[in-house]
C-alpha cells in the first residue's frame, strides 16, 4: 500500500493518539492492562516527543495509518509503541514504519531493541519477518508488564565489533 513515513509534527499528535488507542484497545478484551497506550494524553505524548523521535505513517489522503517512537541510548535504538490502525493492518504499514526507524536511526547506532507483550503471541511473526530475533524475557518490566524482547543488528560492520 502507498504509505509515506515522516517525522511527526505536533499537529499529527491527536491522530497518532487516536490510532494508538484503536490499535491497542482489542488487547483489553484479553484482560491485558492497556491504559498506557489507550489513555495516553496529548501532554504525555508531547513530553515523550522531547526525548524520542516519533515517525508517522500517512496514506495518500493524509490520514494517519500508524506511528512508532524510538530513542537511541549508547548505540542501541529503543523502539516503543509501534501501532497501525486496524483498518490498515497487514498492508505493509508496520513494515514501512520499522524499516524507517533504521533509516532515521543515528549513524553510530549498532542495534535496534524492542519488546512486545509476553501475554500475546500475535506480534511475534511480525517482528521475525522484519529480521528481529528474540533475545530475552523481562518479567515485571515497564508498568509491571512481562515483555518478550527482540534485537536486530542492521548496521553491524567491522567498526561495531569488540571481538578480539
Ligand atoms: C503489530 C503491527 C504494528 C503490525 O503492523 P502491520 O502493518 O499489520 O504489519 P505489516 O503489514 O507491515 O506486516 C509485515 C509482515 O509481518 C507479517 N505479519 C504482520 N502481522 C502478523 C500477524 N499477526 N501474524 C503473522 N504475520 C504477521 C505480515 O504478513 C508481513 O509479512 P510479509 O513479510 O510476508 O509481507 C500491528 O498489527 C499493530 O498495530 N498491532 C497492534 C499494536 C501492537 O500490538 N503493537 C506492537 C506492540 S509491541
Amino acid at each position: 500500500m502507498d504509505v509515506r513515513i515522516d517525522i511527526a509534527r505536533t499537529e499529527d499528535f491527536p491522530a497518532i493518539l487516536a490510532v494508538q488507542k484503536k490499535a491497542f484497545l482489542p488487547y483489553s478484551a484479553k484482560g491485558i492492562e492497556t491504559s498506557i497506550w489507550t489513555e495516553e494524553t496529548l501532554d504525555e505524548l508531547t513530553r515523550d516527543a522531547r526525548e524520542k523521535t516519533i515517525l508517522v505513517a500517512k496514506v495518500p489522503d493524509g490520514r494517519v495509518a500508524g506511528a512508532v517512537r524510538f530513542a537511541p541510548v549508547e548505540g542501541v535504538v529503543f523502539v516503543r509503541k509501534i501501532c497501525v490502525d486496524p483498518e490498515y493492518k497487514r498492508l505493509g504499514v508496520g513494515r514501512a514504519l520499522l524499516l524507517s526507524v533504521e533509516k532515521y536511526a543515528p549513524s553510530d547506532a549498532h542495534k535496534i531493541s524492542l519488546c512486545t507483550l509476553l501475554l500475546t503471541h500475535e506480534n511475534i511473526p511480525f517482528f521475525l519477518r522484519l529480521g528481529y530475533r528474540p533475545e530475552t524475557v523481562f518479567p515485571d518490566h515497564y508498568h509491571h508488564i512481562d515483555l518478550l524482547c527482540f534485537g536486530k543488528y542492521p548496521f553491524r560492520s567491522p567498526r561495531s565489533t569488540n571481538l578480539p
